[in-house]
């Protein structure tokens, strides 16, 4: 042992291009955060060219987050090369990303462009990029379905001209795992001057293998694995970089190899992620669903108490479940609590641990035993949001058999005080209807999830909202023992998102 892989996170754009996932530039700075904690090596923090948005949220990363990498993508055409350079420069450690097709179904119908001079287009964007900095990435969009001959061709070329890092996509998750490991060891061992650049891999899901083609690639000399946090990323995603950094770790006598992830904090991240996304993880999820250490049958419990290992091949602990998931209590002071606070990650300022501390106390009363679950959902309300143009104050709901339910719901409207009530099919959509009165706002409402966290009639319910505003998304969350409330909340937080976007415009 041992190679190290480079985890090269695209959360930001790739994952970003998942159909209703797009974050604001808060959001992002949030994840990119949470990406550094995790130990990435690279974070791909967006398409700076694509619009103003994207280049400031590119920027604001490059300039606050310290540790990783800091990438920004590129076509290979000068402007996009030069936005790219621009948003990224600040960062500690700046990389360009610039990519052009090399198969022929892309050659002919997308670019129109010759096999020579999609070489030639590849070495020129590399120079230029090396014009900028030293660490250039280049990737071979569609590399899976690209002829063998070619694409060793313009991976040679492209190292020549500078790439310190070269890239071999299956961009539309086509390729099978033994043929994919292959490709990387044809290329490891034709290519010269191989050992001047890293070789990557970005793998999509369409067939549910892009683990799988990962993890062959790995197994075949790859060096740098581009995954995404719960494998979010464009049509059915990206392979999911809590499954490869597990597996990696899982089998490593297999794998011989290692990362730099500080794997406790995957639960925390993959949890920010579908928070802020929307994206809600299946339960069946490898890694981090909420099945993923549940043992339901009596068979397997028996096992499992007798000795872990019989039905567990990784812990909980090593995610950063912790075993003893009760936390915290009404009787519990602001000492302790800060403390649990840091054990789970979150090194908050005081002000942010007073406003937490606030909420915890009103949840305790409401509910005898707070989990860590609960703290995550009360972290995510309370101290990751924006500022609020509305604020819910108070609300009734009322549903009587036979009667048209009603909710009277009590708001600010920056800053102003706004009352209305309203009738519906039932309690949530009488208190949907009335919050839409006080906001004039009708955007549809295109998704509403319910999910309890942890168990219990007193557990917290979380909502999940989806409101539509031309082709974005606004997504709203809301935690509360009263699920009426929990619902009001998701609301007017995805409401807050997009007041905010239309007053702002800034990202798109
Ligand atoms: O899937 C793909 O080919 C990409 C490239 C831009 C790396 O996302
Ligand atoms: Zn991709």
């Amino acid at each position: 042992m041992n190679d190290i892989v480079r985890i090269f996170d695209t959360t930001l754009r790739d994952g970003e291009q998942s159909p209703g996932c797009s974050m604001n530039i808060e959001e992002k700075i949030r994840v990119a955060h949470q990406l550094a904690a995790l130990k990435v090596d690279v974070i791909e923090a967006g398409f700076p060219v694509a619009s103003p948005g994207d280049f400031e949220a590119v920027r604001e990363v490059a300039r606050k987050v310290k540790g990783p990498i800091i990438c920004g993508l590129a076509r290979a055409v000068e402007k996009d090369i030069d936005a790219a350079w621009d948003a990224v420069k600040e960062a500690e450690h700046p990389r360009i990303h610039t990519f052009i097709a090399t198969s022929d179904l892309h050659l002919q119908f997308k670019l129109k462009m010759s096999r020579e001079q999609v070489l030639e287009r590849a070495v020129w964007a590399v120079r230029h990029a090396r014009k900028h900095t030293e660490d250039v990435e280049f990737s071979a969009e569609d590399a899976a379905r690209s002829d063998v001959d070619f694409l060793c061709r313009v991976v040679e070329a492209v190292i020549e001209a500078g790439a310190t890092t070269v890239n071999i996509p299956d961009t539309v998750g086509y390729a099978i795992p033994e043929e994919f490991g292959r490709l990387i060891a044809r290329i490891l061992e034709k290519v010269s001057h191989i050992d001047r650049a890293v070789i990557s891999v970005h793998c999509h899901n369409d067939l549910g293998l892009a683990v799988s083609n990962s993890l062959a690639a790995v197994r075949n000399g790859a060096r740098q694995v581009e995954c995404t946090i719960n494998g979010i990323g464009e049509r059915a995603g990206n392979a999911a970089m809590e499954e490869v950094v597990m597996a990696i770790r899982t089998r490593k006598n297999f794998f011989d190899v290692t990362t730099g992830i500080d794997t406790k904090r995957i639960h925390q991240t993959s949890r920010l992620v579908s928070d802020i996304t929307g994206m809600l993880v299946q339960a069946n999820k490898a890694v981090v669903g909420a099945n993923a250490f549940a043992h339901e049958s009596g068979i397997h419990q028996d096992g499992f108490l007798k000795k872990q290992e019989t039905y567990e091949i990784m812990t909980p602990e090593s995610i950063g479940l912790s075993k003893s998931t009760l936390v915290l209590g009404k009787h519990s002071g602001r000492h302790a609590f800060r403390t649990r606070l840091d054990e789970m990650g979150y090194h908050l300022s005081d002000e942010e641990v007073n406003r937490a501390f606030e909420r915890f106390k009103n949840l305790a009363d409401a509910k005898k035993e707070i989990f860590d679950e609960d703290i995550i959902a009360l972290i995510a309300e309370e101290v990751y949001r924006m500022p609020d143009i509305y604020e819910l104050e108070s609300m009734e709901a009322h549903s009587i058999t036979g009667e048209r339910p009603r909710a009277r719901v009590r708001m600010r409207v920056d800053g102003e005080r706004v009352e209305m009530e309203s009738t519906g099919d039932g309690p949530v959509d009488a208190a949907y209807s009335a919050i839409k009165k006080i906001t004039k706002n009708d955007s549809p409402l295109v998704g509403y999830f319910v999910k309890g966290i942890t168990g219990g009639t007193d557990a917290q319910g979380e909502v999940t909202t989806r409101v539509r505003e031309g082709d974005q998304i606004f997504i709203g969350q809301g935690s509360d023992t009263d699920i009426i409330v929990a619902s009001a909340k998701s609301y007017v937080n995805a409401l807050n998102k997009l007041e905010n976007w239309r007053r702002n415009r800034k990202w798109e």
